[in-house]
């Protein structure tokens, strides 16, 4: 069979199914084990262009990492301040203007909507950093294999995730891929920043979930307790803000009432809603997810630029 990812756009999560999801993670399993002159093989004389319209640390970075990892070479636009966007140039002008310099490239933007708009202009495959409140799918992607390695399954599992559930695209990109596994997902958010409605009604055909605003309510239950942050720079007025921030504070206290085995994800970057107390216990597997993030990332980039996959 051929390689789906060939040259294809990774626009949304939903696009992708259990069996794609493992066509990435045994790629994943594979650049991990290969040594540095194998790896520098996949992507030799290729080039990664990147646009980010919204600030960026882990996405950005470990796309370039994974790109230098594959023997290829990153060029963009880190701050849409520094570019021609600032004289007043469309999105669909720099987006075309990018693929003519680069072999894949990699969008961050504010808007929803934003990367299947610029994957339609696009000369070059396309894959979404994040598209305002709506996907975030290669996030997604480093959750799914975080919880796969860490947990050694993701079927039969039981999930809190907890925080701004209302504006974090992570956590839209996470449950629409968890539609694929039988889970148990529990979302515990204040009521003002409960999952948005009209996402509800697709998300629940295939993940039936239950919904609260108490964490500690159920923490024994949890295998993981996937924390967001509470999104300050998507509310239009600052009292709102003010009413939710600090809602969910997981420190050791916490801790003694989570399962031994219990996991904490997190696709950063965090404020106060985990302690750093909390990095150096057993539980904190948010670091560890970000490397992922590289090597998922990596995997996901040598199969769109390689005909024959890895
Ligand atoms: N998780 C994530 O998207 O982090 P950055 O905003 O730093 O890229």
């Amino acid at each position: 069979m051929g390689n789906f990812f060939f040259q294809k756009d990774i626009i949304s999560i939903r696009d992708l199914d259990r069996e794609k999801f493992d066509t990435i993670f045994n790629a994943t399993d594979k650049i991990i084990a290969m040594s540095p002159n194998e790896r520098r093989e996949l992507a030799r004389g290729k080039t990664l262009g990147y646009l980010f319209f919204e600030p960026s640390t882990r996405t950005r970075l470990s796309f370039e990492a994974a790109m230098a990892s594959l023997g290829g070479t990153s060029i963009g636009i880190a701050d849409a301040l520094s570019s021609s966007t600032k004289k007043g140039e469309s999105l669909a002008d720099t987006v075309r203007i990018m693929s003519l310099y680069s072999d894949v490239l990699v969008l961050r933007h504010q808007l929803d909507g934003s990367s299947r708009f610029a994957a339609e202009v696009s000369a070059k495959p396309l894959i979404n950093a994040g598209s305002g409140t709506e996907e975030h799918p290669t996030q997604a992607i480093l959750d799914l294999y975080t919880i796969r390695k860490e947990k050694k399954k993701i079927d039969g599992l039981k999930i809190g995730v907890v925080g701004d559930l209302k504006y974090g695209r992570t956590v839209y990109s996470l449950l629409y891929a968890l539609g694929n596994y039988k889970v148990d997902v529990h979302l515990i958010s204040p009521p003002a920043l409960k999952i948005r409605a009209d996402s509800t009604y697709e998300i629940q055909k295939r993940l039936p979930f239950k919904e609260s605003t108490d964490l500690e309510e159920n923490l024994d239950e949890f295998d993981v307790l996937y924390v967001t942050r509470i999104q300050k720079e998507r509310f239009a007025d600052a009292e709102e803000y003010a009413k939710v921030k600090g809602s969910y504070k997981i420190g050791l206290d916490m801790l003694k009432k989570m399962k031994d085995d219990a996991i904490i994800m997190h696709p950063l970057p965090r404020l106060d809603e985990i302690s750093p107390e909390v990095d150096s216990t057993p539980y904190a597997k948010y670091f560890t997810q970000a490397q992922y993030g590289k090597d998922t990332r990596a995997a996901l980039l040598a199969l769109i630029l390689n005909e024959k996959g890895i």
